[in-house]
Parts: structure tokens; sequence; C-alpha cells
């Protein structure tokens, strides 16, 4: 199984701009001598400047369904894939979506062999995620986002239950876990309860030393 760890700038100004580059050139470079795949999320104006820069996969943070044409403000599949992304988070707990325009954001991308990372809060909204056939669904208590308390210790059912769940509905989709999510023995324990990897982000992204703290988080795998 090879873990995937996603790191997601949010609006972070530590994850911002220039500062995007340098925590994509961590993200890099702990992916290469660890041998784990790690992948970044810019705010979408900076994906063209990250990927352009820095070898490593880059994703967006948000993507909608909609097609060329007229949609003032809309993501548009074709802009983010020029840019240099190769998927998109779906449905991010602050960026929340409707079912109608989660499943069409995951059409889009797989029309364009971009990858879908839905993302959900329940074992409830896992399971109907993975009736739409991302290849990562990612759950992620919202009370614990941010809380510097990791999903994997404080509600470790909810990994257990999404991964059953997804299990049932579509073997081919892996699931990812996230909310306070920083340490090595914190993506050890999600590793352990099914999940393939994690979506973090103030850990790393807000560390005085964000690669040491990516070194850290891959230590134990
Ligand atoms: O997208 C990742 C996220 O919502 C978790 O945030 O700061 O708890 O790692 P954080």
């Amino acid at each position: 199984m090879s873990v995937f760890i996603l790191l997601n700038c949010k609006t972070f100004d530590e994850g911002t701009a220039r500062n995007a580059i340098k925590l994509a050139e961590a993200c890099r470079d702990v992916s290469e001598s660890a041998g784990v795949n790690i992948a970044i999320a810019p705010q979408i104006p900076d994906i063209y400047r990250v990927a352009s820069a820095v070898d490593v996969p880059v994703y967006s943070q948000h993507i909608d369904g909609a097609g060329p044409g007229s949609h003032t403000g809309k993501i548009y599949v074709k802009a983010i894939l020029e840019a240099g992304a190769v998927g998109s988070l779906i449905n991010h707990s602050e960026r929340r979506m409707t079912l109608a325009d989660i499943e069409a954001a995951a059409v889009v991308l797989k029309q364009n062999k971009m990858t879908s990372v839905i993302c959900t809060n329940n074992i409830a909204t896992t399971a109907a995620a993975a009736a739409i056939g991302p290849e990562y669904v990612a759950i992620e208590p919202p009370e614990l986002i941010g809380s510097g308390i990791p999903v994997s210790k404080a509600n470790p059912e909810i990994i257990t239950g999404s991964v059953d769940a997804v299990k049932k509905i579509n073997p081919n989709v892996k699931v990812l876990c996230g909310a306070g999510i920083s340490k090595g023995e914190d993506l050890k324990a999600a590793i352990e309860l099914g999940a393939v990897g994690v979506l973090l982000a103030s850990g790393i992204v807000k560390a005085k030393d964000p690669k040491a703290a990516l070194y850290d988080l891959v230590s134990l795998i």
C-alpha cells in the first residue's frame, strides 16, 4: 500500500504565495527521501506558481463541475489542469457543496483524468461520497479540525467505520483521514485503522520548521 499525504495550505499566510513554494519544496524533499507520496493543495491562484516551480503533485482546494461558458466566479477544471493541478479536494468542511455539485465536480475531474478527494464529516456522508467513486474520500470530523487533537486518537471509530462503509460500497475508493494530525504517531495510528494516508494542514503549515514536522510525520511508517 502506498501512503498518501495531502497538505492543505488553506488560507494560512504561511502557505500563501512564496510561502506555498517553500512548503512545496519541503513536501518534495521529504517525499523523495522517505519514499512517501506527499502532495500539496495551495490556494487556487497559487497553483500555477507552485506547479511551475516545484516537482510535486499539486491539488486544488476546490473545483466546480461547471463547463466552459457563462459561469462567472466558478473554478473551471481546465483552468486548474492547465495551471498544473493533478486533482482537487471536493466538499472540504470549509467549502461545503451540495451532493449534486460534489458529483458534478468528481465527473469533470474524471473526464480530465484528474484525482478526486471528496471530504466528508461522518460515516454516512463517507458512504455517499464512496458511491460517487472518487479515488479518495477524506473523513474529517469538523470539531477536530485545527484543534491539534488527532482524529486517529480522539475518534478512531469514525475512521474504521468509514473504511468499512467504503469497502461495502466501492472497494476501489481509498480512505484518508484528517483533523488534528501532525505527528508520526498520528499517521501510524491512521494507517493501522485502515486509512491509506492523511489530509492535514495546521500542524505542518504553521510549524516553526515545516520540513522537520514532515519528517516527524513520516518517521514511523
Ligand atoms: O484539510 C485538512 C484539514 O481540514 C485538517 O486541518 O489543521 O486539523 O490539520 P488540520
